[in-house]
This record gives C-alpha cells, sequence and structure tokens, in this order.
C-alpha cells in the first residue's frame, strides 16, 4: 500500500537530518546517477569529441578525450605543402599534436614553424646565436629553483599585443621521469560553461601582465629582476612592458576553426575592464579552476627527438618542475598570432 505524504513534510524530514551525502540525496533528487548529473558538471558529457579525421598524408591518434593526438607517418625534416595542410588541420582540430623520433635540426623547426606564419616575439629570451628565432629552454640537473620556465598555468605571452598563436618544443634530453608537459583545453571548457555564464563572459576584457611572475624573481633575485634567471634559463626582459601588459577578449574566436575558447589562465590573467579586483579576482578564480579540470586536460610524456606544437589560442599548458637531478633541454619557437578578437 502506497501512503501518500505532503513533499514538504519529506522535505523538512529530510532537512532536519544531519548531512548524509550521496544515499539520503539521491533517494530525494532522483538516483544516484542524477546526483551525479548535479554535481559533477562533466557527466552526462555530450561535448568530448577529439575523434581523429581519416587523413591521406599521415595518421593522428588521439591522446586523450579532451585534446591531444600523436601524429604518425610523417618525416619533419622533408614536409611536401599536403602533409603540411594536414598537420595543420589535426593541430586545430587536436590542439596539441607531437611527433616521436624526429632527426630534425633547428632549420627543420624553423622551416615548420615559418609554415605556419612570421616567427613570434618572446618577451623572455635572446635566442640563439645564429638562431635568434630557437630560444633553447634548459635546466641543469644540479640546478634546485622553485620556479622554471613555464611552470604555473599559462598561455604563452598574452601580455603581447600579438601573443604568439602557435608554439613548438622540441626536446633533445629529457628526464627519463619527471618533466612532463601538461594542457588544457580551453575551447572545450568555454563549450562546458552555462549559456548564461557564457553570455557573462563573451563581452569582457581580461588584462593580462606578468608582473606576478617578474615579483616571484624579484623574490629569487632582489634588485636585478631584469637580468634573472628562470632555471637555467637566461632571461632578456623590457621588465616595464611585459609588467604594463596588454587587455584581450576574455573569449576568443578561433580565426580559422571560428571555435571560441576561453582566453585566461593563472599565470597571466590579473584583471577584467571595468571590474574592481575583488570582482575580477572572484569571476578569474572561478574561470581559472573550471579550464584547469583534469577532464580537459592532456598529458604528454617527452622523449628525446619528440616535437610538440600547440595552438595557443584553443589551450593553455604548465610544464612540471619535478626533475630535480635529471637535465632537460628543448628548443622553443613561436609563430607571431593576430590581434585576438
Ligand atoms: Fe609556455
Amino acid at each position: 500500500m502506497v501512503i501518500a505524504v505532503p513533499l514538504l513534510d519529506v522535505v523538512r524530514s529530510r532537512q532536519a537530518k544531519p548531512y548524509n551525502p550521496l544515499p539520503a540525496a539521491a533517494s530525494f533528487f532522483g538516483s544516484a546517477e542524477d546526483i551525479r548529473s548535479l554535481t559533477m558538471k562533466l557527466h552526462p558529457t555530450g561535448k568530448f569529441d577529439n575523434q581523429a579525421k581519416p587523413y591521406t598524408r599521415l595518421t593522428a591518434l588521439p591522446l586523450a578525450s579532451a585534446m591531444g593526438a600523436e601524429i604518425q607517418g610523417v618525416d619533419l625534416s622533408a614536409l611536401d605543402d599536403a602533409t603540411f595542410a594536414e598537420i595543420a588541420d589535426a593541430l586545430y582540430r587536436h590542439k596539441m599534436i607531437f611527433f616521436r623520433d624526429q632527426r630534425i635540426a633547428l632549420e627543420h623547426q624553423e622551416a615548420l614553424t615559418a609554415r605556419f606564419g612570421p616567427f613570434g616575439t618572446d618577451a623572455y629570451t635572446p635566442g640563439m646565436p645564429g638562431h635568434p628565432n630557437v630560444q633553447r629552454v634548459v635546466k641543469e640537473a644540479d640546478v634546485r629553483v622553485k620556479l622554471i620556465f613555464g611552470s604555473g598555468w599559462h598561455t604563452d605571452s598574452p601580455f603581447l599585443e600579438q601573443p604568439p598563436s602557435i608554439s613548438m618544443l622540441f626536446g633533445v634530453d629529457i628526464p627519463p621521469y619527471g618533466g612532463d608537459t601538461i594542457w588544457a583545453n580551453t575551447a572545450l571548457a568555454y563549450d562546458f560553461l552555462s549559456e548564461t555564464m557564457q553570455q557573462v563572459v563573451g563581452p569582457l576584457r581580461v588584462h593580462m601582465s606578468a608582473a606576478g611572475v617578474m615579483s616571484a624573481l624579484a623574490d629569487k633575485a632582489p634588485g636585478d629582476g631584469a637580468a634573472a634567471k628562470m632555471g637555467s634559463v637566461e632571461l632578456d626582459v623590457d621588465r616595464q612592458a611585459i609588467i604594463a601588459g596588454w587587455s584581450h577578449p576574455l573569449v576568443r574566436r578561433h580565426p580559422v576553426t571560428g571555435e571560441k575558447a576561453l582566453y585566461v589562465d593563472e599565470t597571466y590573467s590579473s584583471g577584467i575592464e571595468g571590474m574592481t579586483d575583488p570582482e575580477a579576482r572572484a569571476l578569474l578564480g572561478f574561470l581559472q579552476q573550471h579550464v584547469t579540470q583534469p577532464a580537459f586536460t592532456c598529458r604528454l610524456r617527452w622523449a628525446p627527438n619528440t616535437l610538440a606544437i600547440w595552438d595557443n589560442r584553443l589551450c593553455i599548458h604548465q610544464a612540471f618542475n619535478d626533475h630535480d637531478g635529471f637535465r632537460r633541454e628543448m628548443y622553443r619557437t613561436t609563430v607571431l598570432g593576430e590581434v585576438p578578437r
């Protein structure tokens, strides 16, 4: 026999009990599955789509559900136009792509970078002798530092008027373990926002500044912030310019694919135009946490002769400072980006 109980009484009786997470809540709202959909915004998904396209010149193997793909069947030292077109397509689709076992010289990396557009500005390092557009990113085995180049979630140099659109890293000397890089798909993160939040963030402009990085460096080497080192990387910095920074759309549209993505990170996003500091901090704090959820990420274990390419307009990334005792050496190039829109 079913006894009808007024709904309000049921609510009161539930409220009177001490907090008891899933079983009681599940029977109140419905099934345990219903509760998960309320509390874990990533399930059910319906938005993850990192499937590879069927290419003719290469094979793309997805790395994670959120993003990333290994590209196989390509020799980057001998690249024709048709293969490059598929590489670019795979990059925009997967946000980060990587190639194993590439026997390439600096000239090959420079040539591949130049296929995407003019070289980007590097605000931190002077470049290598004879290769001004290649930055050597190295941490020696005996160096112990709190801050290394690229640690902390970031998009590359967003404090510039035209931040680099695309970045490339070629691994030369790689620790046996540690030194991974992690990326987060900021287009997917945008898709997971509610329509209301998308409308809130859509018209906003985020201020990007290297003030936080510079003050961390100044703490490390007081009075000599502009000529400091980050790990073993020599810095050559126009301190004033990168601290002053630049404002960009908080939601930017990719010029090729038309995808919208959040342009926000933990390292450089320092304010929102027209908002007070507490207002901006609250919104940026939420967005910074939102975009870096593990489900939006992929993680690359480097090996010598691995080249990774990522699109700074569609993802953010972070290096790990977790390989003390092991040397790590990489070569980095960037492509000059458009003014974000
Ligand atoms: Fe970076």
